[in-house]
C-alpha cells in the first residue's frame, strides 16, 4: 500500500486554519501544521501543529527532509514574506512541490481615501500631516516605526500586548483578536475621534469593517501595500489550494 503523503502547511491565519482541516480530511494525505508561535494564545486545535521558526532556509530544508515531506503549502500571513521567501527557496532546492495561498489584498473603492505607501516607516512621515488622532490597526509587531511621534495620540490594536520593555507610541491599546463589526468598528473611531487610520493592505474579511467605517466616516486610510512574493505557484482561495492537493493523489 503507497504510504501517505506528507504536507507541509505553514500557517497563521484564519484561511490556513480552514485550510489544513479541509487538508486532513482528503484521504491518502497527512498533513502537519506549522505556526510561527507569534502569540501566546496561538489557535492549535490542529494536531500536529509545530511552533517556532525553523532556523533560516537551511533548518527548514533540514526539517523538510527528516520530516520526508513531500507536498508545503505556504498559507502564511501576506506579510509573512520572509517565511515565504524561505520556503520558495527551500522547496526549490529540494525538489518539494510547493503552492502560495495568497487571499486577495482589498482595493480602493469610490469613497476611499487612501495613501497608499510602501513601509510603516513611510506611513509615519505622512501622518502629522494628516491627523493627530490616529487608529494604529497594524499588530504589535512593527510599533517601534511610530514611537518618535510623541506630539500624536494613537489607538493600537493587536492580539497580545507588546513584549515588555517594547517602546510604545503615546495612546491607548486595545487587545482584541478579529473578526470585527461594522458598527463596532464605526463606533470606534467615533468614540475615540479618529482622525486617520493605519492599516496594512491584508485582504479578507476579518479587519475590512474598519475600512468601511473609515469611507462611511470619510476619514483617510493610510494602507501599507504588501511585500513582494517569491516566483512560484499561487491561489488565491482555499478551494483552490485544495484541488491542487488533490492533483497529488495516487
Ligand atoms: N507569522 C504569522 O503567523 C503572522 C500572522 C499575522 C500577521 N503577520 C504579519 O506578518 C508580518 C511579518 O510577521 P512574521 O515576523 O511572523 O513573518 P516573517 O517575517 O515572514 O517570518 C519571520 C520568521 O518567523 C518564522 N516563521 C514565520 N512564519 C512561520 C511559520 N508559519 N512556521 C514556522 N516559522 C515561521 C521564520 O523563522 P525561521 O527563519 O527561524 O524559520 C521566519 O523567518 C508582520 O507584519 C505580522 O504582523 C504574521
Amino acid at each position: 500500500m503507497a504510504r501517505h503523503k506528507r504536507v507541509l502547511i505553514l500557517g497563521g491565519i484564519g484561511d490556513s486554519r480552514k485550510l489544513t482541516a479541509l487538508a486532513s480530511t482528503i484521504p491518502g494525505f497527512q498533513v502537519i501544521n506549522s505556526l510561527a508561535g507569534r502569540t501566546c494564545q496561538s489557535i492549535m486545535t490542529f494536531k500536529p501543529t509545530r511552533v517556532g521558526g525553523f532556523g533560516g532556509v537551511s533548518g527548514l530544508k533540514d526539517y523538510l527532509r527528516e520530516q520526508k515531506i513531500d507536498l508545503l503549502i505556504d498559507a502564511t500571513h501576506p506579510f509573512a514574506s520572509q517565511i515565504s521567501c524561505h520556503a520558495a527557496i527551500a522547496a526549490s532546492a529540494l525538489n518539494i512541490p510547493h503552492l502560495m495561498l495568497v487571499r486577495p489584498g482589498w482595493k480602493k473603492l469610490e469613497g476611499d481615501h487612501w495613501l497608499e505607501v510602501e513601509s510603516n516607516e513611510v506611513a509615519a512621515t505622512v501622518l502629522p500631516e494628516l491627523a493627530s488622532r490616529i487608529f494604529l490597526s497594524i499588530g504589535r509587531q512593527e510599533l517601534a516605526s511610530y514611537t518618535h511621534l510623541t506630539d500624536l495620540w494613537f489607538l493600537m490594536r493587536m492580539i497580545e500586548l507588546p513584549q515588555p520593555y517594547t517602546s510604545v507610541p503615546p495612546g491607548k491599546i486595545l487587545t482584541e483578536r478579529g473578526p470585527f463589526y461594522l458598527g463596532e468598528e464605526r463606533s470606534l473611531l467615533q468614540k475615540y475621534e479618529i482622525g486617520t487610520v493605519v492599516s496594512k493592505n491584508s485582504g479578507g474579511d476579518a479587519t475590512y469593517p474598519k475600512i468601511v467605517a473609515a469611507r462611511e466616516l470619510s476619514i483617510p486610510v493610510v494602507m501599507i501595500q504588501r511585500p513582494s512574493l517569491p516566483e512560484g505557484e499561487q491561489v488565491s482561495d482555499i478551494e483552490s489550494a485544495v484541488s491542487w492537493l488533490r492533483n497529488y493523489s495516487d
